[in-house]
């Protein structure tokens, strides 16, 4: 050990002051110590001479080693503290070292004070690396956090001006057909835009509650496509699950296209619905006999078991009957289809009345 020591030694005793010492240097501890027999003099030692081991004796005429190691623990915790006494009992020692005591040594056999010495000295330097490494880990931690959080809003805000963007050059499209599909685009854009956003704003970055996307997606949607609200009634009887970003995403354009669809075709004729440039079409309009009842387009999502299970359904005018989902030639279903396969989902369809789409799927193990 070659640092010099700084030890204070809390005896009253010049005798054993000496013979504590003699010890130290005889293993060859290089030391400055500071002996102190009154509290005042062991808390003007611990603030100002600053001991790298504190070496205590149990009883003394103003003053005990108790207290002394509760002031110590309070002022210098990580200074280790060992009871160098004659008559301190099993039971005591024991006691000591749960209150924070480092160590005791027996004056009778002060052979084992510099082991003591040595051991604690290690012990205190092994936690004060342990500390750092905590402490660091904590900033890195910290810095991950704040980087993901920042990737998360850079990729939203760029699918955000995607989708400004397909927005934009829209306006300059004749043909409805065409101008629908960059409507979609923007749509497909916006919902991961979405995705992106709540990771930034969820609080452990990892998963975003997917029953409160679902009612917001589905409302953003809505007021896309209906101009007058209440002419499309929308139910969601969703769960708070959450997802983490692997599953979100490609769960979220699955909702997205299913919405859009019940949107697009499952009401041809209703009040409020928009033409395809995007203008008010609501007086052309006119409810046909055949779908009198109420426009609705229900979400469901629910845990049940292991597995999740996402329902939108509509009470429109049904899914062609001429046309298999699986097989339709289309993006939308062709992009439903093949992320239900991504996600290891299963797809079913149910045209019995208006279309039903469930997907049932368990989340990605990572
Ligand atoms: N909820 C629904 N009600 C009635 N018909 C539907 C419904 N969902 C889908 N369809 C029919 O299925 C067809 C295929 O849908 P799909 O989403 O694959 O393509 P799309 O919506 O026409 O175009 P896009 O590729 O942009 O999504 C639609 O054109 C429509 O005829
Ligand atoms: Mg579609």
């Amino acid at each position: 050990m070659k640092e010099e020591l700084k030890i204070i030694i809390l005896e009253d005793v010049q005798y054993d002051v000496e013979l504590i010492e003699y010890e130290l240097r005889r293993e060859g501890i290089n030391f400055t110590s500071k002996q102190v027999e009154i509290e005042e003099n062991f808390i003007e030692g611990l603030n100002l001479f600053k001991p790298d081991v504190i070496l205590a004796d149990h009883s003394l005429p103003k003053f005990d080693g108790v207290s002394a190691l509760e002031i110590a623990k309070k002022i210098a915790p990580e200074v280790p503290f060992i009871f160098v006494s004659g008559k301190i009992g099993d039971e005591f020692a024991v006691d000591m070292l749960k209150k924070g005591a480092t160590d005791y040594v027996f004056k009778n056999n002060l052979t084992k004070l510099v082991p003591a010495v040595k051991r604690a000295l290690t012990e205190r330097d092994e936690l004060t690396e342990l500390k750092k490494s905590k402490s660091e880990l904590q900033i890195a931690l910290q810095e991950k956090e704040m980087l993901l959080k920042e990737i998360h809003h850079r990729v939203k805000n760029n699918l955000i001006m995607i989708s400004n963007l397909l927005e934009l050059q829209s306006h300059y499209i004749k043909d409805k057909t065409d101008f629908n599909f960059f409507r979609e685009s923007q749509n497909r854009a916006n919902s991961m835009a979405l995705i992106h956003e709540r990771f930034y704003q969820s609080a452990d970055l990892k998963s975003i509650d997917f029953g409160e996307y679902i009612c917001t997606l589905a409302t953003d949607l809505v007021s896309t496509y209906v101009t007058a609200s209440g002419q499309i009634n929308l139910i969601t009887d969703v769960e708070n699950i959450f997802l983490d970003i692997d599953t979100a995403i490609p769960l979220g354009l699955i909702l997205n296209e299913l919405l859009t669809n019940s949107l697009k075709y499952a009401f041809p004729v209703t009040y409020g619905c928009r033409s395809a440039d995007g203008t008010s079409a609501s007086q052309s309009c006119i409810i046909s006999e055949s779908v009198s009842k109420i426009p609705t387009i229900t979400v469901v999502f629910h845990k049940i078991g292991d597995k999740f299970e996402l329902i939108v359904k509509d009470n429109g005018i049904g899914f062609p009957k001429d046309l298999d989902y699986k097989k339709t030639g289309t993006l939308g279903l062709e992009l439903i289809n093949r992320i239900t396969k991504q996600i290891d989902g299963i797809i079913e369809m149910d045209a019995s009345e208006g279309s039903e789409f469930k997907i049932t799927f368990k989340e990605l193990e990572i």
